[in-house]
């Protein structure tokens, strides 16, 4: 038996997997994995019943590959799934715990750049000097570096309060949870985006953003912290500190992780729905020995 697979809709044509995921679907139903889709937008609209209305009945606990949902809809579409005997196989309390950074950021405290997070502005006088990040719970505005994410001087309160402002504004309905302001850590080279399934790394390669580069990371002590997180499947995008270090700047769920292209969908979708996860991918004995060994 396979673990079923459910993705997002196509909107223009709710009966086909949206196009950014039908290369999954297709690898599961190819695999011998049953796939269903949910209707995203009905979802983030607040009606759950509406977006399982072409789930089965009985189909069973299934991983979800899809795009990002908030934490309170996750919720509401792993009730709605159990009305029609269907359901989720990361229950929302693991979810929550990997999808946002307060979520994880204990357990990879010692690895992750220093964080603090509030409703309003953050107090940050735990973060000492020097420059910050914004963000809210799940995203940064990346794109948006100079005036809604980056903080020259923490110790500066007014342009603190303007870059978070301005991300708060352009975030609009869609800022997750609250806001955070991490500590600036020089980095060096492209991120390196580890999928973990069951605690294993099922495949190491490109972050999305550098799709053509990536580094093997060292992940001695990652694994450790990935397990102690519990979630079964999640992704750590690491990247090495000016002094050499190996850091996590962030934690997600897997099932909302952009693939990027080198990473083969049957691979992924293999490791999920196959009942036996077989590690595979780019460097698969960086870190995996380490983590396979038990
Ligand atoms: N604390 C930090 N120090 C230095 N650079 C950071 C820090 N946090 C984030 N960045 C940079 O900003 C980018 C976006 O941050 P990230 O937390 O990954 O948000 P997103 O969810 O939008 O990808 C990262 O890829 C990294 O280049
Ligand atoms: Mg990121």
């Amino acid at each position: 038996m396979h673990t079923p697979l459910l993705s997002c809709a196509d909107p223009l044509r709710p009966a086909k997997a949206d196009p950014h995921f039908a290369a999954e679907t297709q690898a599961a139903r190819s695999l011998g994995a049953e796939t269903a889709l949910i209707d995203h937008d009905a979802l983030l609209a607040g009606d759950a019943r509406a977006a399982v209305r072409r789930v089965p009945r009985g189909f069973g606990a299934a991983w979800y590959r899809g795009w990002m949902i908030p934490v309170a809809r996750y919720g509401e579409l792993a009730s709605a799934l159990a009305e029609r005997e269907a359901g989720l196989i990361v229950s929302p309390e693991a979810y929550r715990r990997a999808h946002e950074l307060p979520g994880w950021y204990s357990v990879f405290a010692d690895r992750t750049p220093a964080s603090v997070w509030a409703d309003g502005v953050p107090d940050v006088r735990s973060l000492g000097p020097g420059a910050g990040i914004v963000k809210d719970y799940v995203k940064s505005r990346k794109h948006d570096w100079d005036t809604a994410c980056f903080v020259p001087d923490l110790a500066d309160r007014a342009g603190l309060r303007g870059v978070v402002d301005a991300f708060r504004a352009l975030q609009g309905e869609f800022l997750a949870g609250g806001i955070v302001v991490r500590a600036f850590e020089r980095f060096m080279g492209p991120e390196t985006r580890v999928w973990w399934l069951d605690g294993r790394p099922v495949y190491v390669g490109p972050h999305p953003d550098t799709p053509d580069v990536s580094v093997e990371p060292d992940l001695a002590g990652i694994a450790e912290l990935v397990a102690k997180l519990d979630c079964r499947f999640v992704t750590t995008d690491v990247v090495r500190r000016a002094d050499g270090a190996w850091r996590v700047v962030e934690v997600g769920d897997g099932q909302m992780s952009d693939r990027p292209p080198a990473l083969d969908p049957e691979v992924l979708i293999g490791a999920l729905t196959s009942e036996r996860v077989q590690p595979s991918g780019r460097f698969p004995t960086a870190g995996g020995g380490r983590a396979g060994e038990d």
